[in-house]
C-alpha cells in the first residue's frame, strides 16, 4: 500500500536463498483463500473496487483504499506483504538439521506467510507431517482450522467451562469444532446467521443451533445454554452486538439454573472472546450481564505460545490422525495462482459465506 491508499496485488520471481538449519523449502501445491487472507489481501476494499493493470513489471491487479480504510490499515503503508496464511507442499529440499533433512521428499502442512506461491521456505517445526497419499484438498487446510478447533477447547479447559458457543459456527472451522466436541463429549451452542447454515449444522447432527435472524433468537440462545451450561464464547463477528446479546443470554442462563444472589450479577464467570472479524462495525453492547465477565481477543499462534511443546506435538498428531473427518474442509472450486490476478475470478473467491471457500493452485 501506498501513502496515497493505493493498493497494488502482484506476482513476482525471487531467488530463493541459502536454507537456514531448521528450514524446508517446499514445493507449494495448494493454499486456501481463507477470511484473514482475504482481509490482509485487500484491505477489506469491495470486490467491485478492483481493477486490472498491466504496466512494466507486468500483470497486477490494483485498488483504492477510501482514507478511513487506509487509516485503518496503516500497518500495511509500504509493507511488501507475502499472502497465503497457510497451505500444503512436498519438502524439496532442507537445512542441514536432522529434523529437516528427514522431511526431504515429504507432504507437510503448514502456516506460514506467503503461501500463495509455487515454492516457500518453512521452518520444520513449524508443519505437520502428512501422508504422501492424502488428497491435497484435505492437506491445504490441514493447519489453522483443526488446530483452532483444538486450541479452543484447551482455552475452555484451562479456563474452567464445561461448555463454549461459536458463532459463524456452519463456517469449516464450526463444522470441525461440532465434529470435536461430538467426540470430545463437549456441550456446543451454535450461532449462525442463516436458515442455509442452519441447515448444514443439522446435517452435521448438531444439538444446539441458534439462527440470529430468528426473531426467538434470544429465548432459543437462553434455552441452549440453560442445557449446555457453555459459559465461554467464542466469537468470530468481532463487530456488532453479537457480544453484548451473548454475554447477556449467558448471565440469564446462569440467573435460571443457579440463581443470582445479589446485586452484582451471577458469581459464575462469562468469558467472550473475539477471534475474528467478519463484521467490520464497531462492537455496542448494555452491560446488563452482572460483573463476573471478561472480553478478550484470541489468536492461534498467540495461543500455542500457551502450550507445552508436548501439547503442541499431540495436537498435531490429533490432527493429522483424524484428517479425513473432523478436520475436513470444503472448497467451492480451484483457482490457479495467476488467475489471482484477474478482477472477475477473485471476485468469484472473495465472499466469506457458508461452503464458499477457495483453494489456490500454484
Ligand atoms: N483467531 C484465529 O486464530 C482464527 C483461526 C482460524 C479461524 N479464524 C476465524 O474463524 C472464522 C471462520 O473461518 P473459516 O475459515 O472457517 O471460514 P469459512 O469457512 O469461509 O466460513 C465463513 C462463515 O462466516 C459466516 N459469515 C460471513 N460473514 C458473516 C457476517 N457478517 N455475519 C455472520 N456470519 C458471517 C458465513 O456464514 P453465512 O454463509 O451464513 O453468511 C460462513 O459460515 C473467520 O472469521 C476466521 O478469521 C480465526
Amino acid at each position: 500500500m501506498e501513502r496515497d491508499g493505493s493498493l497494488t496485488l502482484r506476482l513476482r520471481n525471487e531467488e530463493v536463498g541459502s536454507l537456514a538449519a531448521n528450514a524446508l523449502l517446499l514445493k507449494v501445491d495448494a493454499a486456501p483463500i481463507n477470511p484473514a487472507d482475504l482481509k490482509a489481501m485487500l484491505c477489506s476494499l469491495e470486490p467491485d473496487a478492483l481493477y486490472a493493470v498491466h504496466d512494466a513489471a507486468g500483470e497486477a491487479l490494483c485498488g483504492n483504499l477510501p482514507p478511513e480504510l487506509a487509516k485503518a490499515f496503516g500497518w500495511r503503508l509500504g509493507v511488501d506483504m507475502p499472502l497465503g496464511n497457510e497451505g500444503t507442499g512436498i519438502v524439496i529440499a532442507a537445512g542441514e538439521a536432522d529434523s529437516a533433512q528427514q522431511l526431504i521428499g515429504k507432504r507437510v502442512s503448514t502456516a506460514t506467510r506467503g503461501m500463495y506461491s509455487d515454492h516457500c521456505i518453512v521452518d520444520c517445526n513449524d508443519c505437520l507431517v502428512l501422508s504422501s497419499s492424502s488428497p491435497v484438498e484435505l492437506c491445504a487446510a490441514a493447519f489453522v482450522n483443526p488446530m483452532t478447533a483444538l486450541a479452543m477447547l484447551e482455552t475452555m479447559h484451562n479456563g474452567g467451562h464445561n461448555g463454549l458457543l461459536l458463532t459463524a459456527a456452519a463456517s469449516n472451522l464450526g463444522k470441525m469444532v461440532n465434529r470435536l466436541c461430538e467426540a470430545e463429549g463437549v456441550p456446543l451452542v451454535n450461532i449462525v446467521r442463516s436458515d442455509r447454515a442452519r441447515d448444514a449444522l443439522l446435517e452435521l447432527g448438531a444439538d444446539h443451533i441458534c439462527n440470529s435472524s430468528d426473531p426467538n433468537f434470544r429465548d432459543h440462545l437462553i434455552n441452549a445454554l440453560v442445557e449446555t451450561g457453555a459459559t465461554i464464547a467464542f466469537d468470530a463477528m468481532g463487530g456488532g452486538a453479537l457480544a453484548g446479546q451473548i454475554l447477556h443470554a449467558m448471565e440469564d442462563a446462569l440467573a435460571r439454573s443457579a440463581g443470582i444472589s445479589g446485586p452484582y450479577g451471577s458469581k459464575i464467570g462469562k468469558q467472550l472472546y473475539f477471534f475474528g472479524g467478519l463484521d467490520p462495525a464497531p462492537v455496542t453492547f448494555w452491560r446488563n450481564f452482572g460483573m463476573a465477565w471478561n472480553i478478550g481477543g484470541w489468536l492461534l499462534q498467540s495461543e500455542l505460545k500457551k502450550f507445552s511443546p508436548a501439547k503442541v506435538a499431540a495436537m498435531k498428531g490429533y490432527v493429522v490422525d483424524r484428517l479425513d473427518d473432523i478436520f475436513s474442509s470444503e472448497f467451492a472450486g480451484t483457482i490457479a495462482l495467476e488467475q489471482m490476478l484477474q478482477p472477475d475470478t477473485l471476485q468469484a473467491c472473495m465472499g466469506i459465506r457458508t461452503g464458499g471457500k477457495w483453494l489456490v493452485r500454484p
